[in-house]
C-alpha cells in the first residue's frame, strides 16, 4: 500500500526517519538509491527552501525532480486535482503538494496511486515539524522530556509542532491571542498523544509564561500566505507576542531560538534574537534536505 505523509501523525515511524536524516546527513548512506526515480512538486504557493530542498534532495539521491506551477499546468486552467493526480500516478513515484486548502491535498492523496507529500497546507507542515525536531535532537542531544514554547500565531507550523513535540514526548506550550489558537482538533489530538507520553501540551496567551524553563523558543510569521490582506490588524494583534531578548531572558539560559523562516525582521522576531548565540535558523533550514531525503526514501522506495 502506497504511504502518503499528510499529517505529523502520518510519521508514526518518526524516530526511524530522524535516524536514517542523521545517518543521511553524516554520510552514512551511499546515496543514489533514488535512481530513476522522479517527483513531481506542485506549488500553489512560493518557496524558497522547501523548493530547493526537495529538488536537490532528489538529485544527491540519484532521482529527479519536476516544479509544477499552477499557472504554467493545466491546473490553472480548470483541470481538477483529482484528474491531475491520475495522470501523474502514471509518470512519476511520489508527488508533493505545496496547497492552500488541506481539503485538495487530501483530494490529490485520494486519487493518487503514487505517494503524495504534504509540503504546507492551511492545516500543516510536516516536512518542516521533521527538519526541527531533527535540528533540536543535534542541538540538545535528547527531545524526550525537552520543553518547546511556541509563541505567536496558532498556524499551519504551530499545528505541526504540536503534534510532533507530542508525539517524540516533548512538552509543549503554546502562547498566542485568543482569536488566534490552533486548530482544535489538532490541539486535541496532541494533548491526547502527550497525556499518554506524560508530557504537557497546552495553549495559553502569556508569552512569558509559554517560555518559562524552556529549552526551544520558537515563532513564525504572523502573516501566513494567503493571509495578506490582514496584515496591518494581524500586525497589532501580534505585537506582545515579538520574540525579542527581553523575551528570550525568561527562557533557560542555554535555550535555542528556532523559526522555520522566511523570517519578517522587526515583527515576530529582533534581529539581536535572529542573528544571536541562540538562533539555529540555518540549521534548520539545512536540515529541511536532510529530514525530506529520509521522508523521500521511506515513501518511494519503504
Ligand atoms: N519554511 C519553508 O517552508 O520555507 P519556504 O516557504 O521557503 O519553502
Ligand atoms: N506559516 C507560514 C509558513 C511558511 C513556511 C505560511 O503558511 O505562510
Amino acid at each position: 500500500m502506497k504511504r502518503d505523509i499528510l499529517s505529523m501523525t502520518d510519521l508514526h515511524d518518526l524516530p526511524e526517519v530522524l535516524a536514517r536524516a542523521t545517518a543521511l546527513k553524516e554520510g552514512q548512506s551511499s546515496g543514489r538509491e533514488l535512481g530513476g526515480k522522479s517527483l513531481a512538486m506542485i506549488f500553489e504557493k512560493s518557496s524558497t527552501r522547501t523548493r530547493v530542498s526537495f529538488e536537490v534532495a532528489m538529485t544527491q539521491l540519484g532521482g529527479h525532480a519536476i516544479f509544477l506551477s499552477p499557472n504554467d499546468t493545466q491546473l490553472g486552467r480548470g483541470e481538477t486535482i483529482a484528474d491531475t493526480a491520475r495522470v501523474l500516478g502514471r509518470f512519476v513515484n511520489a508527488i508533493m503538494y505545496r496547497a492552500f486548502s488541506h481539503v485538495n491535498m487530501a483530494e490529490l492523496a485520494r486519487c493518487s496511486r503514487v505517494p503524495v507529500i504534504n509540503a504546507l497546507d492551511d492545516l500543516e507542515h510536516p516536512c518542516q515539524i521533521t527538519a526541527d525536531l531533527l535540528t533540536i535532537q543535534e542541538h540538545k542531544g535528547r527531545l524526550d522530556g525537552l520543553k518547546l514554547a511556541y509563541v505567536g500565531d496558532g498556524n499551519n507550523v504551530c499545528n505541526s509542532l504540536l503534534l510532533g513535540t507530542a508525539m517524540t514526548g516533548m512538552n509543549m506550550a503554546v502562547a498566542c491571542p485568543q482569536e488566534h489558537r490552533p486548530d482544535e482538533e489538532i490541539a486535541a489530538k496532541a494533548a491526547e498523544i502527550a497525556s499518554k507520553a506524560g508530557v504537557i501540551s497546552e495553549i495559553i496567551t502569556d508569552p512569558i509564561e509559554a517560555v518559562k524553563d524552556a529549552d526551544v523558543v520558537y515563532t513564525d510569521t504572523w502573516v501566513s500566505m494567503g493571509q495578506e490582506d490582514e496584515v496591518a490588524l494581524r500586525e497589532k494583534i501580534f505585537l506582545p507576542y515579538q520574540v525579542n531578548a527581553e523575551l528570550m531572558s525568561h527562557a533557560r539560559k542555554d535555550a535555542i531560538f528556532m523559526h522555520c523562516l522566511p523570517a519578517h525582521r522587526g515583527m515576530e522576531v529582533t534581529d539581536e534574537v535572529m542573528d544571536g548565540k541562540q538562533s539555529v535558523v540555518f540549521d534548520q533550514a539545512e536540515n529541511r534536505l536532510h529530514a525530506q531525503k529520509a521522508i523521500l526514501l521511506s515513501v518511494i522506495t519503504g
